[in-house]
């Protein structure tokens, strides 16, 4: 396999230009074709980056780009030997193949490195073919001279290649680590962010459950004020009697708000006890039904038999509930619709503690639905898209669902509408 980049320090470069000086001085000296061909052969060990990339560039893959810069070296170390020599075979400048040995090594694996030793051998012995047709006899000793010189070509590639491969593992081991380690960087900076931003939020939250204390009061003075006044004007003119009705309205609207207020703002302290889940849920009904809202919805109910107790603060969770039911009664709206209410055993995924031992509660409607987008954005406090919502329904369900250790979320349903689910952690498990 050829690695993409060459994987050689530049100083190398520099030490096989020295090289080729060295041979350059050396005999024959006035043999022009062997000086072209050290020249051509400098040139190209510089040229080989850009070259590859050049190639790479023109859309050829790896690694025939690779093998191309081999080949190039491997015909230059044969004219080599051809001019430097009457026998190509008795040149001294044999270990120029060490060149293309060398430079497959640092470009391939082993396979590779082993392929490209055995063709340049092949190219060496090549001279072996003309020299046999003339005066040249391959005697014994001129045989293992060979020998030693083409063990020698596979010693120096296959040693090379090693140092490369350990060269290029670290290389990778080092690149995995820096980006886990700017991963993990990018995280704690978001997690900062996360942590500075809770902290103003929670002291923002606090601000304003002392201010929405503080209105209450006062509040409840205007709102007993225009009781009576609005008492007292009945038998005045129709304009007084409209603006008192006002202030008594509005006064109204704002005490529920500042008090719906303060219920989300209060810390939640819960009365923890085994129970079942199923009348708490009927009981939620009853109050719903009881107030009006579900008059235009069919409500049906499927809790699974033999279910589990649920560690739950039983008044929460029919707030929790009822919330759920109320939005669902609202969504569908005057048209109204159908609700569904399923309950089962649930798995490790719905729950963080316990074990993931769960009761799972699914609220499903027929209404329009909440668009993906604003799936986790609901539970924030004041979203609201209804006209008279205050946006603390859904906020309230999700801090006492997470009081209890449980989840909450909108999943997909069968139909379009909305399908709330709520995960709670059973009685007997993690206590
Ligand atoms: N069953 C549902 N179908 C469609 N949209 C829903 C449903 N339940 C909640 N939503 C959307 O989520 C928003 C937030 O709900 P949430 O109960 O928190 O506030 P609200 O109902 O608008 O006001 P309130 O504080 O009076 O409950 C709603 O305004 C509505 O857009
Ligand atoms: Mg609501």
């Amino acid at each position: 396999m050829a690695s993409e980049e060459r994987a050689t320090p530049r100083w190398l470069d520099f030490l096989w230009l020295l090289f080729l000086g060295c041979m350059a001085v050396l005999p024959p000296l006035k043999e022009v074709h062997k000086q072209l061909i050290l020249a051509l052969i400098g040139v190209f060990q510089f040229a080989e980056g850009p070259f590859v990339r050049f190639l790479a560039g023109r859309g050829l893959r790896s690694p025939v780009r690779e093998s191309l810069a081999v080949i190039i070296k491997l015909a230059l170390a044969t004219q080599l030997l051809i001019h430097t020599s009457d026998l190509g075979i008795n040149s001294s400048y044999y270990p120029i193949f060490y060149l293309p040995v060398t430079t497959a090594a640092m470009y391939f694996g082993p396979v590779g490195t082993l392929l490209w030793t055995l063709t340049a051998s092949g190219a060496y012995c090549s001279y072996l073919i003309p020299a046999l047709q003339g005066e040249f006899t391959l005697t014994t000793g001129a045989k293992g001279e060979l020998g030693l010189r083409i063990v020698f070509f596979f010693l120096v590639g296959m040693i090379v290649n090693r140092f490369v491969m350990i060269y290029r593992r670290q290389t990778l081991g080092y690149q995995t680590l820096a980006e886990n380690l700017s991963e993990a960087n990018r995280n704690l900076e978001k997690a900062q962010a996360e942590a500075r931003r809770a902290e103003r939020l929670a002291a923002l939250g606090q601000l304003s459950a002392g201010l929405a204390h503080e209105i209450r009061n006062p509040l409840g003075v205007i709102k007993g004020s225009a009781e009576l006044l609005n008492h007292r004007l009945s038998g005045s003119d129709e304009i007084s009697r409209e603006l008192s009705g006002y202030i008594y309205t509005e006064v109204n609207r704002v005490g529920s708000l500042v008090s719906r207020f303060l219920d989300f703002a209060r810390p939640t302290s819960l009365d923890l006890r085994p129970r079942a889940l199923a009348p708490v849920i009927e009981k939620a009904l009853k109050y719903l039904n009881g107030q009006g809202h579900a008059s235009k919805v069919k409500i049906s109910c499927d809790f699974s038999p033999g279910l589990p107790e649920v560690m739950i603060d039983e008044e929460m969770c029919e707030q929790v509930f009822y919330n759920l039911l109320l939005n669902a009664c609202q969504a569908m709206g005057e048209q109204g619709g159908e609700l569904k209410i399923r309950t089962y055993a649930g798995s490790s995924e719905n729950l963080r503690k316990n074990g993931g031992r769960a009761v799972v509660t699914e609220v499903e409607d027929t209404g329009p639905g909440i668009p993906p987008e604003m799936r986790e954005q609901v539970f924030n406090p004041f979203v609201t898209t209804r006209k008279s919502g205050v946006g603390l329904g859904l906020a309230i369900v999700a801090k006492i669902v997470d009081a209890h250790g449980g989840t909450v979320r909108v999943v997909d349903g069968n139909g379009p509408g909305a399908c709330f689910r709520v995960a709670l952690p059973c009685a007997n498990d993690g206590d």
